[in-house]
């Protein structure tokens, strides 16, 4: 089965053809980030606009670069939810006229479904249960997947997301949006150890996680030092505060697989790519018997393959959408 798949949750366009969950025909992806990049940060209404601009000579590539002609399409994944609104509604709205146009059925699909869903195509041998710990840039949950659509959130932050939190830092470390990976790469300049940075927890919820006052306290720190002259050890500083992250999520995962028996961890999500985490995962796993995966670093941050992936897990549960399905801005994982 080839299903046709659209992601636009935020500031990438993604077109992908996926054959029965699995096999990647073709991934496109168009970028924003360099427009976003000049304003530090995603601009909504620029994130929608670009998709409008970019999503149709998109499927054009990914039809061409699958050797797919049009009725060749069994059915049209796309992301419905969570997102920036105007983002997702862009997509999802062309996916439907596709849907409708080819007469081939419409599958709505949860982003964060959708990444770890991304695990299916790196690892075949890869079937639920697991459990995944789903870190992007507006989600930090930790989900028990018991099946293909059947999911359990049993730890998700309060306030920001790890990889907000990471763009926060990475900024106040002049560093260019998104900052994620340039942190990481500097990160990697040093041992750390230099920066006491806190770590918070969330009284009565042990698996869940708070991320604000780190981002609080990387910037105090690095407002302070300018007001006083003081010059930041940069590598330092980025190397403490991704080990601080790392250190909120990794034994809370470990903690969250003992107490539901299982032996299968995935990683997904942009953030997912970032080495302090991916070698502390490697480490906790090994500990613990677990078996880890961690996708490849292309596979971790948004694209529209991962979401063909889940979207024929979704159609063979039978969760197709009529054309009335609306887009949302957040939804639960489990819905
Ligand atoms: O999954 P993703 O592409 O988009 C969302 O669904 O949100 O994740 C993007 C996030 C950004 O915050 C970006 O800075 C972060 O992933 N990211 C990283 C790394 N690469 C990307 N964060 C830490 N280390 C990295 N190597």
């Amino acid at each position: 089965m080839k299903i046709l798949a659209f992601e636009s949750s935020c500031d990438e366009t993604a077109v992908a053809v996926v054959e029965d969950g699995r096999r990647v025909l073709s991934d496109a992806i168009a970028s924003q980030a360099d427009m976003h990049a000049l304003y530090g940060g995603v601009v909504p209404e620029i994130a929608s606009r670009k998709h409008v601009e970019a999503i149709a000579a998109l499927t054009e590539k990914a039809l061409a670069d699958a050797n797919c002609a049009r009725r060749d399409i069994d059915a049209v994944a796309v992301t419905y939810a969570p997102g920036l609104i105007g983002a997702v509604l862009v997509g999802l709205s062309f996916a439907k006229s596709v849907a409708y146009a080819l007469g081939v059925p419409l599958i709505p699909v949860h982003h964060v479904r959708g990444h770890i869903a991304a695990n299916y195509l790196a690892f075949p041998e890869l079937e639920p249960p697991f459990l995944a710990l789903a870190i992007s840039g507006g989600n930090t949950l930790i989900v028990d997947v018991r099946d293909y659509t059947d999911m359990h959130i049993l730890g998700a932050t309060r306030d920001d997301a790890a990889g907000e939190c990471f763009d926060k830092a990475a900024r106040v470390l002049g560093l260019p949006y998104p900052g994620g990976a340039p942190l990481d790469k500097l990160a990697q300049g040093s041992q750390g150890g230099v920066y006491k940075l806190p770590h918070a927890a969330v009284s009565g919820a042990p698996l869940d996680m708070s991320f604000s006052g780190l981002k609080t306290a990387v910037v105090n720190l690095a407002h302070h030092a300018e007001q006083v002259g003081e010059e930041l050890d940069r590598a330092a500083l980025a190397r403490d505060f991704a080990q601080a992250v790392s250190d909120t999520l990794v034994p809370r995962a470990m903690e969250a697989a003992r107490q539901a028996g299982r032996k299968v961890l995935c990683a997904a999500g942009g953030v997912a790519a970032n080495s302090v985490i991916r070698g502390d995962l490697e480490r906790a796993c090994a500990r613990e018997g677990c078996k880890l995966y961690l996708p490849p670093l292309k596979l971790c941050g948004d694209n529209g393959a991962m979401i063909g992936a889940q979207g024929y897990y979704e159609y063979l549960a039978g969760h197709t959408a009529g054309m009335d399905l609306n887009a949302y801005a957040t939804r639960d994982i489990g819905e």
